[in-house]
């Protein structure tokens, strides 16, 4: 594992889907375990997993009811304590995913509240309602629906801003915070190398009242006490951690609040996940629209928060892909002929800046949306909410279906593809059906074509890895930004002392032209999509069809 966490790339695994070791259709930790050598030979440094705590599942795993105790459908505590020793001696740090804004409503402090326990109603938002009797605000589910869900025997509200089974939980008690300090460090003292923070700039409410022209976000985003949570949770546990790395999910975030919570000396986060580049899809903060994405806007986003953070000496998380999110080669590349091209150009885009690399399972070897045709293919909870809404918006069923199927969840959450057999190598055959449906595609789309294959998407992931551990340029350099109005092309420079490196990307499955290039004399190409050096004429580049290449060189001083 490399101790510098610029110089890592993590592997994010969704056990759900990722290998089911005994047959019952559910990935899980074992399943884990039979794949280390798999993430070892891509060669990333972390395996960031989504939770895998007891919990009814309703999102997943992300309504945990019990931090301390695994999910039996997901395996043992030996389990889990194997897979941290294992993953150890292979060089990979375990990274566990600490999901405190919310609890499950079945966990033990949310029943305790239930039945009227003052001690344990303070570990949560319970609210009387208007005078009217209706919610005590008008925000909004990030799941769809009202925030509030009241409880008849109180005649009151307790809060969640996702699933109604996901109760929000109160900062603003000690007594809340000393049991989350205790969790963190019952995971570290089992040698967790690295946490991620499930949204948890949200733990921070502000003032209960009603958002006039919102959902209520600005009451809860990046909220007033967030900092002093988490410095106070850096100092009480991870940050007296020998070199534990964090990584906080910020939802709807600013950038003025990530430069502390991932400044190199604010003492609270290694990094920080912001959205702000995968909303070009969006129309303003609405995702279930369909719009086509917008390239000008992605490159001032991501440019902004590359310099934006580095002047700051603060760290981004860059990434196009997670559990969250449509597959990146299908929402930014192609699913047709120029498939692969079009994923190792996307590849290239991210792997290169300033910032650790994740990279989400099946993403290097371009995995793509599902293939689903009906709504009952699909399982998340947030997707089925939102079919429901649009129709209820008066969408036609057929329409809110195609707006589910480019930006449902579960794009990223069907099992990943190992091999070419009936459920993709992600459960053994004969036993049972996956619990979501395995894409077509893995007949051509698998790992076990790939590893084999130098030419293969895998393999060039692999070689941006490995480019990122040799050229420190890659992992601490400064980053410019080159011709940031090209309609097509999408480049960068980085320095660092003497070693200079150039970055270019055509972002479309069309020939361009960069006429704005900069001079390559000195340059050697130390990477590319396509065979060959790019070609040059008039001081132009021409670009071929998501051609990507990067050049590197070392100036004699
Ligand atoms: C985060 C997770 C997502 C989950 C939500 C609520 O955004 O990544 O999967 O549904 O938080 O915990």
């Amino acid at each position: 594992m490399n101790a510098d966490f610029r110089k890592s790339v993590v592997y994010q695994v969704y056990p759900r889907s990722f290998r089911d070791s005994n047959g019952d259709g559910l990935g899980d930790i074992r399943g884990v375990i039979q794949k280390l050598d798999y993430i070892r030979e891509l060669g990333a440094d972390y395996i960031w997993l989504t939770p895998f705590f007891v919990s009814p599942q309703n999102d997943n795993g992300y309504d945990v009811e019990d931090y301390y105790r695994i999910d039996p459908g997901y395996g043992t505590m030996e389990d889990v304590e194997e897979l941290i020793e294992e993953g150890k001696r292979r060089g990979i740090g375990l990274m566990f995913d600490m999901v405190f804004n919310h609890v499950s409503t079945r966990h033990e402090w949310f029943v305790k509240a239930m039945e009227g326990d003052p001690y344990y109603k303070d570990f949560f938002f319970f609210r009387k309602g208007k005078p009217d009797g209706s919610a005590p605000t008008n925000w909004q589910s990030k799941f769809g629906g009202s925030a509030w869900e009241y409880v008849e025997k109180f005649d009151e509200y307790y809060l969640h801003l996702f699933d109604v089974t996901q109760a929000d939980l109160n900062w603003e008690n000690e007594n809340v915070r000393r049991e989350i300090k205790k969790i963190v460090r019952f995971w570290m003292e089992k040698g967790v190398k690295g946490f991620r923070f499930d949204v948890i700039n949200l733990i921070s409410k502000a003032a209960f009242e009603d958002d006039a022209d919102g959902d209520g976000r600005k009451f809860y985003t990046d909220g007033p006490k967030i900092h002093q949570y988490l410095k106070e949770l850096h100092d009480a546990t991870f940050g007296a951690g020998d070199g534990i790395i964090t990584v906080g999910e910020m939802s709807s975030t600013s950038m003025e609040n990530c430069y502390r919570y991932a400044g190199a000396d604010t003492g609270e986060l290694t990094m920080v996940f912001s959205f702000h580049h995968l909303k070009v899809d969006f129309m303003g903060n609405e995702k279930w629209v369909l719009v086509p994405a917008d390239f000008g806007k992605l490159k001032d986003i991501l440019f902004g928060w590359q310099t934006g953070m580095a002047e700051h000496n603060a760290w981004n998380a860059v990434f196009w892909c997670n559990h969250d999110q449509p597959r990146v080669v299908s929402r930014f590349g192609s699913e047709g002929e120029l498939w692969k091209e079009s994923a190792k150009m996307l590849a290239t885009i991210i792997h290169c800046l300033r910032g650790t690399p994740y990279i989400y399972q099946g993403e290097e070897i371009g995995m793509t949306n599902t293939d689903f045709t009906d709504i009952s293919q699909f399982r998340d909870v947030e997707s089925h909410n939102y079919y429901r809404i649009l129709q209820e918006k008066g969408l036609s069923a057929a329409d809110a279906l195609r707006i589910v199927q480019i930006h449902s969840r579960d794009n990223g959450r069907t099992p990943m593809q190992w091999d070419s057999s009936k459920y993709a190598g992600f459960t053994d055959e004969g036993k049972s059906e996956p619990w979501i449906g395995v894409n077509a595609n893995h007949t051509k789309i698998n790992a076990a074509a790939q590893t084999g294959d130098p030419d293969s998407v895998f393999h060039y992931y692999r070689k941006l890895i490995a480019l990122r551990r040799e050229l420190d340029v890659i992992s601490c350099g400064d980053i410019e930004p080159l011709d940031k109005n090209h309609p097509s092309v999408f480049a960068y420079r980085r320095t660092y002392g003497d070693q200079e490196l150039i970055v270019a990307a055509n972002f479309y499955g069309r020939d361009c032209e960069w006429k704005g290039a900069p001079c390559l004399d000195g340059f050697s190409k130390v990477l590319g999509n396509y065979a060959g050096e790019t070609k040059e004429e008039d001081g132009a580049l021409q670009l071929k069809p998501y051609e990507a290449a990067v050049w590197y060189r070392e100036t004699e001083e």
